[in-house]
């Protein structure tokens, strides 16, 4: 018989501190197999030589559309196990559609902070439809975080970003779950990175992971930053962030020194990927993988072939390429593209594709269209 599964929180629970189990607030999410990426695969074997098995941990599969919900499971639990009436949190959207679900299913007020505008639709009808009390302020992401902070030090509200260490208790259940399905870690996990709480987080789940020998290696942790909100690549906080990717438009990571540890102690890299890679590497994952992001979700996978592409994919990155075996990449994507759909009609000025995404307009009649679709004339009873 098939088991079902009971959401991160239960899933791992040895892996929780006490106080998150007592109270679980969760909506199934998790559990996410990795999908095969062949096609990438095949990519990267042109590109460079290298043999590589490329799994996608797609977390646009959680319950509203984001790794967010493994987060704020956890966090949410912790929160109603202490009474709390309000939660609030800073977002780019798609921690203020998790928070606002979470809290819904809660029973606590939802409120967030979000910058005025760039906020993708879908994330926005989300925390509306969860009844969350949406305040749009005129800053940045980095401005919204400043005030939910403040909010929670001097008032009696629960600050559900992912400062708050509960958040990453249930986060880091991703790099368990990628452990547990692949039978050790991967040699390298690929991911975007913004406000750096879930480089973080996957770097703390592989670490407990290989601590309570479920795991006899650790991954090269690869994060990528969008060139124009890229403060960690470039050493110094970026006053005004600007990326089409606006999950990750954030000049000031609340978790930048935790990010910088991943990076070092698994001999990682932060690096920056433009606009243009990141549509690039969306179009990827849509038209060859099977898989449809949002734009920032695509950043990982964008940053994988950047670094083939100019030659710093370094073929030696694993022990079992002397055996000729094929290492295992895994790629997280953060996001479902459902939230953010134009990205798969305009172009990255933000215009119609024009004929390449226009639908052809065809009679109601079905030899015109089986002559559009140019199939074959069906055979006939003289054929016969
Ligand atoms: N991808 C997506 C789709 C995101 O929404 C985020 C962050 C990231 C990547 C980056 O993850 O911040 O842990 O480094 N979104 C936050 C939000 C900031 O408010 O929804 P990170």
């Amino acid at each position: 018989m098939a088991q079902i599964w009971k959401g991160v929180v239960r899933e791992y629970a040895d892996f929780m501190p006490e106080h998150i189990l007592r109270d679980v607030v969760t909506l199934g999410e998790g559990g996410n197999a990795l999908i095969a990426a062949p096609a990438v695969g095949a990519m990267l074997k042109e590109i460079t030589g290298v043999n590589a098995k490329v799994f996608i941990k797609f977390e646009g599969r959680n319950p509203t559309g984001s790794f967010k919900d493994r987060g704020m499971t956890s966090a949410m639990s912790a929160a109603k196990g202490k009474g709390a009436k309000v939660v609030v949190c800073a977002s780019t959207g798609n921690t203020s559609a998790s928070a606002a679900a979470y809290a819904t299913a809660a029973g606590i007020l939802p409120a967030v902070l979000v910058p005025d505008g760039k906020i993708a639709m879908g994330k926005l009808a989300q925390a509306i439809a969860h009844g969350a009390k949406l305040l749009q302020v005129n800053g940045n992401f980095d401005d919204c975080l400043v005030l939910a902070r403040k909010l929670a030090e001097n008032y009696d509200v629960e600050l559900v970003n992912s400062v708050n260490p509960d958040r990453i208790q249930g986060q880091k259940t991703a790099a368990f779950e990628v452990v547990d399905e692949l039978g050790d870690a991967p040699t390298i996990h690929a991911l975007p990175v913004g406000n750096a709480g879930n480089i973080t987080a996957y770097w703390k789940g592989y670490r407990e992971y290989y601590t309570a020998n479920c795991s006899s290696t650790l991954p090269f942790m690869w994060g990528f930053q969008a060139e124009g909100a890229a403060p960690i690549v470039l050493g110094h906080e970026v006053d005004n962030p600007e990326t089409i990717a606006t999950a990750i438009r954030i000049g000031k990571p609340a978790s930048w020194e935790q990010a910088v540890a991943a990076r070092d102690e698994s001999n990682g890299v932060i690096e920056a990927v433009s606009d243009a890679q990141i549509l690039e590497a969306h179009r990827i994952l849509s038209a060859e993988v099977g898989v449809f992001v949002e734009p920032a979700s695509a950043a990982g996978l964008a940053g994988i072939l950047k670094k083939a592409r100019t030659g710093t994919f370094t073929p030696d990155l694993s022990p079992s390429l002397d055996k000729g075996e094929p290492m295992n990449i895994v790629i997280t994507c953060t996001g479902h593209g459902l939230k953010d759909p134009e990205w798969a009609l305009n172009d990255i000025n933000g215009n119609s594709k024009g004929s390449e995404v226009e639908p052809v307009k065809v009679q109601n009649d079905l030899s015109a269209v089986a002559s559009i679709l140019r199939l074959p004339a069906p055979m006939t009873e003289r054929d016969l």
